[in-house]
């Protein structure tokens, strides 16, 4: 069903008369399938706008109130009055290009304390352009051997596949259990056998497990939370086998089930890279996000400094530095709620908690456990965030995909998009922040009759 046609290409450029450009002459991230299959979701979305569509893993827009923004940059800049500062050196601060790691690392550096239990040096932050620049520099620093290899939990966001792949890394998939429904979301998961197993294979591979990304909590795709266990565990690998862990935990903050404790502050080793991102808890047109890399890096010279350093020096090669209006907005923010990120997404924590049970429910009742044994479907019971999976028994790929959409009227994601070596091939990832009670309501019952009609035919 994928056209094959790049998203945007016009007619122009394919009637001919310019340049043309061979794909297989540019890089082969570009035509990495995982690159295509998000254009295929648009022009899904495109194709069928009546369709209720379970897809965008995207805050929604009803929270949002235009007069917030200039409110959080009052808030900063009279901030910055207040520590003092001249009105030259404030209008520069915003109007100005600014330091590479960012202006706001120690409100960052107060909120990490405040909300987490995380306790590190504003010079271990760097301010980055979105939880996406984040993972782009920290993966370029420390992926330097062809051998080295990164572990993913998988089903994993396909914005670190795509990173490592943009970067000649070849990601390497873990497979987490996703329970289907009734099972404790608390036993499923990544297990760290299964990462100590693929730890051996990569080491007789000749290759150099160097890094293993999770997101901990609520995560994209699958819904999954790390278990405090499991926490434990896999800071114990990662000292025996001098791994680093990416932790990225965007959905933590924007639900109010029980938080259990950041990898990076039960951190004692300094192991845990953590990527921040305020798009979900602040908004995602700030494009602000973070990465705390404590880490000591040592010269030849015996001269110390943070991983943070050396970011921000691939930074100043990429993005020169995070828009400092962005930052001033996520400032402000920060500053509003005295760090507690969470305290200001109270009210936004209770929807998005409120419209996943809204979809747990209705998928209760509108395929009951008989119906649902007949069928062979299930699904897990997250506890927060803004995704879950539905086990079904049929192949779920991009055709199955434009029938819904055409048949059924309902969009989702296949679950096989988000497993960079192939799997998740009977998997739905169903997104739930972004749709009201109503469409909620009537999506599961398209989606029932989508499944029972693919059922059927399988
Ligand atoms: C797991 C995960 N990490 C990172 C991001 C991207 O964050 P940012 O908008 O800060 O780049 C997303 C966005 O959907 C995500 O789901």
């Amino acid at each position: 069903m994928n056209s094959g046609t790049p998203a945007g290409a016009s007619s122009l450029a394919l009637s001919g008369g310019g340049t043309d450009l061979r794909r297989e002459d540019l890089h082969p991230s570009v035509s990495d399938p995982v690159m295509d299959t998000m254009n295929f979701l648009n022009e899904i979305t495109l194709r069928y706008p009546e369709a209720i569509s379970f897809a965008p893993g995207r805050p929604y827009d009803g929270l949002f109130d235009v007069e917030q923004i200039f409110s959080y940059v009052r808030r900063y800049l009279d901030h910055l009055a207040q520590q003092g500062e001249s009105p030259a050196r404030i209008r520069e601060a915003l109007f100005q290009y600014g330091p590479t790691a960012g202006r706001i690392r120690e409100l960052i550096a107060g909120s990490l304390r405040a909300d987490e239990g995380i306790d590190v040096l504003a010079e271990s932050i760097v301010v980055t352009v979105g939880c996406q620049e984040a993972m782009f520099l920290t993966l370029r620093v420390l992926f330097s051997r062809p051998e080295d290899v990164l572990l993913v939990s998988s089903p994993s966001y396909v914005g670190i596949t795509g990173a490592a792949r943009l970067l000649g890394i070849e990601p390497v998939g873990v497979n987490e259990c996703i329970e289907p429904v009734g099972v404790n979301e608390h036993e499923g998961g990544l297990s760290c056998a299964d990462v100590e197993a693929a730890v051996a294979v990569e080491l007789a591979a000749g290759h150099r497990p160097r890094a293993i990304y999770v997101t901990p909590d609520h995560s994209n795709p699958s819904g999954v939370t790390m278990p405090l266990r499991t926490r434990h565990e896999l800071l114990d690998l990662a000292a025996r086998h001098d791994l680093l862990i990416l932790e990225d935990s965007p959905y933590r903050l924007v639900s109010q089930a029980i938080r259990l404790p950041t990898l990076k502050s039960l951190d004692r080793g300094r192991r845990v890279v953590h990527l921040g991102s305020y798009s979900k808890t602040v908004f995602p047109g700030a494009r602000v996000g973070f990465a705390v890399a404590d880490q000591t890096v040592v010269d030849a010279a015996g001269r110390s400094g943070f991983l943070a350093d050396e970011l921000a020096k691939v930074k100043s090669m990429v993005t020169v530095n995070t828009s400092p209006l962005g930052q001033a907005a996520v400032a402000g923010a920060l500053l509003e709620s005295a760090g507690r990120i969470s305290d200001l997404n109270n009210e936004t924590a209770k929807y998005y908690d409120d419209t996943l049970r809204t979809t747990l429910r209705c998928l209760d009742r509108i395929l009951p456990p008989a119906r649902r044994a007949r069928l062979g479907v299930g699904w897990n019971r997250p506890s927060g965030g803004f995704f879950l999976t539905v086990k079904v028994p049929f192949r779920v790929d991009n055709a199955a995909l434009a029938r819904s959409a055409q048949d059924f009227g309902v969009i989702w994601t296949p679950m096989s998009y988000f497993y960079p070596q192939g799997g998740g091939e009977r998997g739905i990832r169903l997104s739930t922040s972004y749709l009201t009670h109503d469409e909620i309501e009537s999506g599961i019952e398209r989606l029932a009759a989508f499944i029972a009609s693919a059922s059927e035919a399988s």
